[in-house]
């Protein structure tokens, strides 16, 4: 989407529609207080009130609430409220007011309008048919405000492509697939590089992780691994998404309603590789590498069984109780490589446990850390970009509970206790001391049900990394 900043009354802007957005209590302008219909526009949180001012284009007046309660999350909602309307009057461009010249409120109004207008229709026959499509956004505020909207246009269109990874299903977003999309990455940036490992290198590098996963189907698995060079003189942050094209459970099978959502369980590798695009475009002063194993969890002759002993990366044996606890397997690997490719400082994002949903719903990602200044820029990150994290506890009693029976570790907790922090504890084993945070994005990455991001992928992690290199590279 096309977004720019201009300072012109709204009834100058060009844009097929003007939004403006009314407080309780505010007064509108006097260009359009005069419209047929003014006096009853309703200035109550989402509420909606179209006016057909003379020799004006029209305006759309979206309710902000009270003021007290303004923040960037209710301007984000207010965004999308407008772009759904808008989308439903066919306008393909649209004119904010702003309500104020605070460039979060502009970060906030770019953001929500983008993820808003996104749609996934690749598989409709004939999807030239539908409603045309938002194409551009003018913001009117003054120019200081421009990179803001920026940043976040960027940060929203690279969510957008990480939600159009998670929706592809698996047939066609296979680990293959995944690692095009990652040298792709690397082929429209001069400071981003790739390189993907396939079977014959994994199984050099004795990966025993990732290996045990795939070996229950015919897809290649992937190691993939960008890395983004934007300098500064801060550590090199790491950064592991967890890739499974598809999530059957294995020999441990899920059960089949719902399966079919498995296709997203790469939320964390798609959150990933598209924020370092968004790095790369926004040419942030960090040093990142980006490490996502990808497989497919299939059951078959040759799958993995329960009980069956693996070694990992790093030589921790694991007994593998359960295969579908298969996320922490991949992960563990990746977190090794991350930090012996020289990750100072690690953030992974993973579906990884159903539990998470359980705690937390779709309003926080878990993050588990073993670092408190890490945990708490994580957090900051989440308050900033409105995908939240809530942070469990790390504990040795947790720790007890993955003890392996015949081997050092097992991947699955007896009676199954604390299931979100358990997983993150059995990662723990895997960074030998180096500052890392986990975030269980199981419950936040899929029918979110938030007004921008709707059901279906939200993209959730590219706005929290994104803000984080921020923060990082500040
Ligand atoms: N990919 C799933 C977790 C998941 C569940 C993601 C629902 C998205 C929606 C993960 O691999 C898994 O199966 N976890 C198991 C772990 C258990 C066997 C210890 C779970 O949560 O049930
Ligand atoms: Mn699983
Ligand atoms: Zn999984």
């Amino acid at each position: 989407m096309k977004v720019e900043v201009k300072q012109v009354e709204p009834g100058e802007s060009g844009a097929e529609l003007v939004v403006v957005g009314l407080t309780e209590g505010a007064e509108l302008t006097a260009a359009i207080a005069d419209a047929p219909g003014a006096g009853e526009v309703k200035s109550g949180f989402k509420k909606l009130s179209l006016l057909r001012p003379q020799g004006f284009p029209p305006v759309l007046v979206v309710g902000l609430g009270s003021r007290e309660e303004l923040d960037a999350e209710r301007l984000r909602v207010a965004a999308a409220v407008a772009a759904k309307e808008a989308g439903r009057l066919e306008a393909a461009s649209l004119a904010w007011a702003l309500p104020d010249d605070d460039p979060a409120a502009a970060e906030a109004l770019v953001t929500g309008t983008i993820l808003a207008g996104y749609r996934f229709d690749r598989f409709k026959s004939g999807n030239g048919g539908d409603s045309p499509r938002l194409e551009s956004l003018t913001l009117l505020g003054p120019a200081e405000l421009a990179p803001s909207a920026e940043l976040a246009r960027v940060a929203a269109e690279a969510q957008n492509r990480a939600r159009d990874l998670q929706s592809t299903p698996a047939n066609v977003a296979t680990p293959t697939f995944l690692a095009e999309r990652a040298e792709e990455i690397a082929a429209g940036f001069d400071s981003v590089s790739a390189e993907v490992l396939g079977r014959p290198e994994i199984e050099a590098k004795k990966m025993g992780g990732l290996l045990a996963v795939s070996q229950g189907g015919p897809q290649e698995p992937k190691l993939i691994v960008l890395r983004y060079s934007g300098g500064g003189s801060g550590p090199t942050l790491g950064l592991v998404g967890k890739g499974v094209t598809f999530d059957t459970g294995g020999i441990s099978l899920k059960p089949g309603a719902g399966m079919p959502d498995m296709k997203m369980d790469m939320s964390g590798a798609a959150a990933v590789l598209e924020a370092v695009a968004a790095i790369a475009e926004l040419e942030l002063p960090l040093d990142l590498i980006a490490v996502v194993p990808s497989t497919e969890n299939m059951p078959s002759g040759t799958a993995i069984k329960p009980g069956d002993v693996i070694t990992q990366y790093n030589g921790v044996t694991v007994e593998v109780n359960n295969t579908d606890a298969e996320g922490r397997l991949i992960l563990a690997d990746a977190l090794a490589y991350a930090i012996e490719l020289g990750a100072e400082r690690i953030v992974d994002l993973a579906t990884l446990t159903g539990a998470v949903t359980i705690a937390l719903g779709s309003t926080y990602a878990a993050v588990i850390a073993n670092d408190d200044a890490l945990a708490a820029e994580v957090s900051e990150a989440g308050e900033r970009s409105g995908e939240l994290v809530w942070r469990l506890p790390l504990h040795p009693e947790y720790k007890e509970l993955m003890k392996g029976k015949f081997a050092d570790l097992s991947n699955l907790a007896s009676k199954r206790k604390a299931g979100t922090i358990t997983a993150g504890s059995f990662l723990e084993e895997f960074v030998d001391g180096t500052p890392w945070a986990h975030v269980d994005i199981a419950g936040t990455a899929w029918d979110v049900g938030r007004p921008y991001v709707g059901n279906g992928a939200s993209g959730f992690g590219v706005r929290l990394l994104v803000e984080l290199a921020r923060q990082s590279a500040a």
